[in-house]
């Protein structure tokens, strides 16, 4: 079961990856206002949200208590960045506070996770 918790929080992790490299990688963009929520972006929230619920399940499974609170706040937190993302999914251009606004909730999730034991 370690072993299966532990891979799929490599998954969860390659989904930061996408969420936050899109991004980052937007940044200079965003500052001159031609800024999108590229498509590795909405993937990355999506395997977020599938591999934060997997996690969640197996740890239950494996008996390994959860923070309920944090992982709560997470999942909240998650949904409010899906949801501007599959809205303006299709905008070739977003409001550029819209941008950071997602950036700095993704931001908060990752610094959730890691600072609050
Ligand atoms: C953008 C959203 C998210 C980010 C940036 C994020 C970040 C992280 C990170 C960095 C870890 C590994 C570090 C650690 O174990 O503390 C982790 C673990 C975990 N995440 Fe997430 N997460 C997000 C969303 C979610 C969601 C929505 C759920 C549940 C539905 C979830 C459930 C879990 C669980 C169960 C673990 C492993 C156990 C734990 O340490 O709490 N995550 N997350």
């Amino acid at each position: 079961m370690d072993l299966l918790i532990n891979f799929f929080v490599g998954v969860h992790v390659i989904g930061i990856a996408a969420l936050l490299g899109g991004f980052i990688y937007q940044l200079k963009a965003a500052g001159q206002g031609t800024v999108r929520f590229a498509p590795g972006m909405l993937h990355g929230a999506l395997v977020m949200l599938v591999s934060g619920l997997l996690l969640t399940a197996l740890n239950n499974a494996d008996d390994v208590e959860l923070n309920n609170t944090k992982i709560g706040l997470k999942m909240a937190v998650l949904l409010a960045i899906l949801t501007i993302i599959f809205v303006k999914r299709s905008e070739e251009q977003v409001d550029k506070r819209l941008f950071g606004l997602v950036g700095l909730l993704t931001l908060v999730n990752i610094f959730t996770a890691v600072l609050w034991t």
